[in-house]
């Protein structure tokens, strides 16, 4: 059985991880590998300093950094999970990188969108976790002790907008992924039945395809 590569995307503050934990129960009956970029690899432990550290780092670097824990993921954790037969959960992709790292003056969100497809396999299912700005920075502070490079509300304001560039275009994208949003203020339990409905759905028709 061909295995199903799903991709969790949102801001910070969002609820990514609780949905794919709450995926990963649901999803018992198959055989699911639930992973998250950065990733826990020397790679990303790398960038991980750099968030909580709050280094002011050129936008090249930032893409060169993220390029290369994905290049290592996918050819250590996603390729053979998928091989496998697998289902990979997988809390944020390359959609992070053209949301967080698309700047005006720069390189911006759809341009680096492009490069990134260009670069690296699409996922068959992407699921995003929609929540303003507002809410989601409200969550984050009542959680953490110390915020992250990324999380103020200019930062999630931009990084928000240069989302909603992005899905459009993934959404006109004839052999994009199969697109989910999803209303991060809704329920839990809702959240997770409309989020393991389209992956069953997806399951189902690659199997068919197959
Ligand atoms: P996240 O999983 O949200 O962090 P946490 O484990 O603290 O909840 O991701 C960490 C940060 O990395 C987040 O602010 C987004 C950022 N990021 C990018 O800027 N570009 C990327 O390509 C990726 C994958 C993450």
């Amino acid at each position: 059985m061909p295995g199903l590569f799903v991709v969790v995307e949102g801001i910070d503050g969002s609820g990514k991880s609780t949905l794919v934990t709450g995926l990963g129960k649901a999803l018992v009956d198959h055989a699911v590998l639930s992973l998250c970029e950065p990733t826990k690899l020397a790679s990303g432990l790398l960038i991980r300093r750099h968030l909580t550290d709050h280094s002011p780092l050129p936008q090249e670097a930032w893409l060169e950094m993220f390029g290369a824990d994905r290049r290592i993921d996918l050819e250590t954790n996603i390729n053979p999970a998928l091989a496998r037969g697998e289902i990979v959960l997988l809390d944020r992709y390359l959609y992070s990188t053209a949301a967080y790292q698309g700047s005006a003056g720069k390189l911006n969100a759809k341009e680096i969108l492009h490069s990134q497809t260009n670069q690296f396999r699409q996922p068959d299912v992407l699921i995003y976790l929609d929540i303003s700005p507002e809410d989601a920075l409200a969550r984050v502070s009542a959680t953490r002790e110390k915020l992250e490079i990324f999380e103020t509300s200019h930062e999630l304001h931009r990084i928000h907008s240069n989302y909603e560039e992005i899905l459009q275009e993934v959404a006109q994208e004839q052999a994009g992924p199969t697109l989910i949003r999803i209303a991060a203020t809704d329920s839990l339990d809702m959240n997770i039945a409309k989020a393991e409905k389209a992956i069953r759905q997806a399951l189902s028709n690659s199997t068919k395809r197959a």
